[in-house]
């Protein structure tokens, strides 16, 4: 990471969110939005899904998105990828990094990618072969899904999410990202599920992926931040969540997000008037669906000083 920065803040609302709305938003208008919202300041955005469109019709336009997206200066370009062939494709485009998805729940992994998860680990070594075999290698991050309960298996047994954490750490991968695919988590198990794994995996980037199903989202950013987690996924509006997981619902709010992490100091490089705009790429494509956001709904406090604007306290 930059040293301009404090937190990474990840938009994820053009994969996760996408994936859950029922009409297709044009391929132009995704563009409209990766770019406005790295104009806004946001550094690496997931844009794309490399899933058979058969199964998910919202990622029809993947390569496009993804090329496009590409020709953004400054942008590091994210793809989902659940398996070797979707890293294939985006290995083909020159993507910058793969976020390759299992779920520590044996049923939602069934469930989500069709496969038991010794059969997903061993597809993410074939796809660290296919990265070190590249000129140009993309960064790998490999996906800790349902690792704060699941909608099936209901609590997911901390062993099981450090297990499969050093099992990524051990095969290669960049970046871990533990993921609250369906809200079930606090801030106590957060601070339990995080520490666990950042203990496994040493120096290896941990990123979280919240979604406030139950209200817990930013609590849960507060907790992972004492943790010493400073990578996280969000989107726009709070849209978001796994079809293939019942009762899902929201990511965190990106807006809501950018603005708990601004008001404590820390620096994200988001403009946040700038990025609160950017919701009227999603409001004008997506009728119907609920929106959320409390900083879009209350607006910004009087006076309001951006952190990296404010003035070092005084002693
Ligand atoms: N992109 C495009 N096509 C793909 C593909 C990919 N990533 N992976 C497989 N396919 C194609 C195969 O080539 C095959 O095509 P064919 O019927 O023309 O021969 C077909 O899809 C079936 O392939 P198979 O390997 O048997 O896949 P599957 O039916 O067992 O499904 C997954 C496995 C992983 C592809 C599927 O379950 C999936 O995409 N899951 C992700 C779901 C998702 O998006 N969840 C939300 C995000 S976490
Ligand atoms: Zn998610």
């Amino acid at each position: 990471m930059t040293m301009d920065i404090d937190v990474l803040v990840r938009e994820v609302g053009l994969r996760d969110g996408l994936q859950l709305v029922p009409q297709f938003f044009p391929t132009e208008e995704k563009i409209a939005w990766i770019e406005a919202e790295a104009a806004a300041g946001v550094r690496e955005i997931e844009v794309a899904s490399f899933v058979p469109p058969k199964l998910v019709p919202q990622f029809v336009d993947a390569e496009q998105v993804v090329s496009r997206a590409l020709g953004i200066p400054g942008l590091t370009v994210l793809a989902l990828v659940p398996n070797l062939k979707g890293a294939e494709r985006g290995v083909a485009l020159g993507v910058h990094k793969l976020n390759f998805v299992m779920s520590v729940s044996r049923t939602h992994n069934l469930k989500n990618v069709r496969r038991e998860r010794e059969e997903s680990m061993a597809d993410f070594r074939r796809i660290v072969e296919l990265r070190d075999a590249q000129d140009r290698r993309p960064l790998i991050a490999g996906s800790l899904s349902t690792a704060l309960g699941c909608s099936y298996e209901g609590r997911i047994p901390v062993d099981d999410v450090r297990r499969y954490a050093a099992q990524y750490a051990a095969a290669g991968a960049d970046e871990i990202i533990v993921a609250d695919t369906v809200g079930y988590g606090d801030p106590a198990q957060v601070r339990a599920v995080f520490k666990a794994v950042s203990a496994e995996v040493g120096k290896l980037p941990i990123a979280a992926h919240f979604h406030d199903t139950r209200g817990t989202g930013l609590a849960n950013v507060a907790a992972a931040l004492d943790c010493g987690v400073r990578r996280f996924d969000a989107c726009l509006a709070g849209l978001g969540g796994c079809p293939f997981a019942p009762g899902a619902s929201g990511n965190i709010v990106m807006d809501d997000l950018v603005f708990l992490l601004d008001s404590m100091g820390l620096r994200t490089g988001v403009d946040l008037e700038k990025l609160l705009a950017v919701r009227t790429i999603i409001e004008r494509n997506l009728a119907g669906v609920e929106l959320h956001g409390a900083v879009a709904k209350a607006g910004l406090p009087k006076n309001y000083v951006r952190a990296a604007e404010r003035q070092p306290a005084a002693a």
